[in-house]
């Protein structure tokens, strides 16, 4: 039956799946199809792994013999989050990074995507004067969900990167600085920036330089700046060269629990200025209270006896990034060496991110392609979202998940060359033909 609904602007948007939500949406479809043909290198969700199962199972198994059990899963608490949370991320930061944290500059959210909805339409939107104040991410591509909290369409902005060959094989991206310098400076709506280090979905991790110097003009513009450390050390740590948080008034860090073996459970952390952070929580405090207490405990519990940066450095991080080298070899091994594929640097993150230089066909169309010979990968050009100028680069590259067996990932991209070779000669073969 169809309603008809009259929906507010906000309703219409929030209620349209965008970017990569959207194409998991078609995936789904596809995988309740009931074949049990297809590789899917798309997955999202991070690899449940016993040795991070374990601590969750201990605190967990802890809390049920608590007294304060009954309080934390029957009552409400603070919109800050609890006090055993709050307390135990003020003392790990102090202790880890020589900071001068209190209470004032933390909030726990129900999840970091909630975090950055609180802070994205806190920051930014249509203001006081009517005009709409964007969120500016310095080096497209960037995570997709950026744009599925936005309650605007058109509130995210991005600088594209600039596009640095390391062989024949490999590239990475680099921060257009002058670009973000020159928005930053002449665009006086700008109300918040935001980026992923690593970044989902290209795994390049922007330097402490460049991180430095975003941060700087952020806080001469007295805007935040939300970094997204959904995979960063300290935790989930899953970062394959050195990197540090980088630490500044203007900076917002936004921290997950989900790919430390904690996603059902709901669990942001927000640390940064107390103006920034009293903002987001009456944001929170009206929207949604507060987040699973229950999670909040067990996340409290793992970081005061050290397993949950432990298991990251020892558990999680060895393994993506084996999985990362798995991909690697695959790719060498199967792709042909005599076409233009660069895969971007893995320095982190879940995923590995391939740009097929000149293809004649775009990414949704070789999203199509590679369906139909039973393969799942992710079309790259949401992760460019809506507002950047469309580039030839933008529609040439897939993401791919490393959460998926080696023997998937091998078969995976097995067919992955075989459909890229054949599209490259296909269109060679016809130019020979004019
Ligand atoms: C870069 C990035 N940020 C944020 C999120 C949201 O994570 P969560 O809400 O589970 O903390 C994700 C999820 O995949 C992500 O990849």
């Amino acid at each position: 039956m169809e309603l008809n609904l009259k929906l507010s602007q906000i309703g219409q948007k929030m209620s349209r799946k965008v970017g990569v939500r959207a194409i998991m949406g078609d995936i789904q479809e596809v995988l309740a199809s009931g074949s049990d043909q297809y590789t899917n290198l798309s997955v999202g969700n991070p690899s449940i792994l016993p040795e991070v199962t374990a601590v969750w199972e201990s605190k967990l198994k802890e809390l049920l013999l608590d007294e304060a059990f009954p309080s934390i899963i029957s009552q409400y608490g603070s919109s800050y989050g609890t006090d055993e949370l709050i307390e135990s991320v003020v003392r790990f930061f102090n202790n880890e990074y020589g900071l001068t944290l209190d209470r004032s500059n933390v909030l726990i959210t129900a999840g970091s995507q909630n975090l950055f909805f609180l802070a994205i339409n806190a920051f930014c939107g249509v203001g006081a004067d009517s005009k709409l104040k964007k969120a500016l991410i310095p080096m497209l591509p960037d995570y997709s969900g950026y744009s599925g909290v936005a309650l605007d369409e058109t509130m995210i902005e991005g600088i594209s990167p600039i596009v640095s060959k390391l062989d024949d094989h490999t590239f990475r991206y680099e921060l257009d600085k002058e670009a973000f310098l020159e928005k930053m400076y002449n665009d006086p709506d700008i109300g918040a920036v935001v980026l992923s280090r690593p970044n989902n979905p290209c795994g390049n991790i922007l330097s402490e330089e460049d991180v430095e110097a975003i941060s700087k003009v952020c806080g001469e513009l007295n805007i935040p700046c939300l970094i997204d450390s959904a995979y960063a050390p300290p935790f989930p740590a899953i970062n394959f060269v050195e990197m540090e948080p980088v630490f500044h008034e203007s900076i917002i860090h936004c921290l997950s629990i989900s790919k430390t073996g904690l996603a059902g459970e709901r669990v942001g952390i927000a640390i940064g200025s107390a103006a920034f952070i009293q903002i987001m929580e009456a944001f929170q405090s009206n929207a949604s209270i507060h987040s699973s207490r229950l999670g909040q405990c067990m996340v409290a519990a793992a970081i005061n006896d050290g397993s949950l940066v432990s298991v990251s450095k020892t558990s999680i991080r060895p393994y993506y990034k084996k999985k990362f080298a798995v991909l690697e070899e695959a790719l060498i091994n199967a792709m042909p060496l005599d076409k233009k594929w660069f895969l971007h640097k893995g320095e982190g993150s879940l995923f590995a991110w391939i740009w097929f230089e000149d293809l004649p066909v775009g990414d949704m169309e070789l999203y199509e392609t590679l369906k139909a010979h039973y393969v799942i990968v992710v079309p790259g050009s949401s992760f460019f979202h809506n507002t950047s100028k469309r580039t030839d680069h933008e529609q040439r590259c897939i993401r791919i998940s490393l959460t998926v067996s080696d023997e998937e990932m091998r078969k995976g991209i097995e067919t992955l060359a075989a459909v890229i070779s054949s599209i490259y000669d296909a269109h060679k073969e016809s130019l020979n033909m004019i």
